[in-house]
């Protein structure tokens, strides 16, 4: 398994302390079946202006320090990137960080409300070369409250990761009922652990894919954690013939009962 998503770089954001703590995470995955890992530090230009340059030196670090460790781990530069005015020029003129230098791109957008024009922000995104892979939008609160509204982005060619823990519930059962969904209509694309330290929020997902072998088979299951992480670390566009977006059902109830 490849993790897509994580914050293992010592130091850049709200993920691990120290070095010696990045080490311990890494140690953690490699024995829970994961194999390397994207390491995504959030940038946002107030709060974590981690740029490309600053990420690949945290990279270039913890690389020897898990070679002189031993331990076999392999990880790659990325970058969580949060909605912002100045990310589009940030991406144009190389400040910020793609997922392994390549086309593939780290969005979050705001958890709590939709940011106005975001449809044809994503158009343009998606128009501009970029793939695009939505940061854990099973906790955006309106994605929560209309799933209807992911389809159309999946339709548009947005890709979508979501967190082992929303999977597993331990952001509560509407989030973890709303991950089902999701993987049963194929709306999901990367299964990740948006992990940020040994104690809460691990780098784990081998419990996680088991959950989503019982939902949608080994193979789409797969899918999530080895076939596409693949395609981002080697910058292809994901092959998606057999597996199309299906519609979810259109109801007036509210669609967490209905299910
Ligand atoms: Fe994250």
């Amino acid at each position: 398994m490849i993790d897509i998503h994580c914050h293992l770089l010592p130091g850049l954001d709200d993920g691990p302390g120290s070095m010696n703590e990045s080490l311990a995470m890494a140690r953690m995955a490699v024995a829970d079946g994961i194999r390397g890992a994207i390491c995504t530090p959030h940038w946002h230009p107030m709060i974590w202006p981690n740029q490309r340059d600053d990420i690949a030196e945290a990279v270039h670090a913890l690389r020897s320090r898990l070679q002189a460790e031993a331990i076999p781990f392999e990880i790659w530069a990325g970058s969580e990137l949060s909605l912002d005015a100045d990310l589009e020029a940030g991406l144009a003129d190389g400040r910020l960080a793609t997922l392994n230098g390549g086309s593939w791109v780290l969005l979050e957008l705001p958890g709590t409300f939709l940011p106005q024009g975001i449809e044809d922000y994503l158009w343009r995104f998606r128009q501009s070369g970029h793939e695009l892979v939505l940061a854990h939008p099973e906790r955006y609160s309106y994605i929560l409250r209309d799933p209807a509204r992911l389809h159309a982005w999946v339709e548009m060619g947005v890709a979508v990761q979501i967190t082992a823990a929303s999977l597993l519930g331990r952001l509560g059962p509407e989030i973890a009922t709303l991950c089902r969904v999701l993987l049963e209509h194929r709306l999901v694309h990367f299964l990740a652990t948006d992990s940020h330290g040994i104690n809460s929020r691990r780098p784990l997902l081998q419990e996680a894919f088991e959950a989503a072998v019982e939902i949608v088979g080994s193979h789409d299951a797969m899918r999530l954690v080895d076939m596409h992480p693949q395609a981002v670390i080697t910058n292809e566009s994901l092959s998606l013939e057999d597996y199309a977006p299906l519609s979810l059902p259109n109801t007036k109830r509210s669609w967490f009962k209905f299910w």
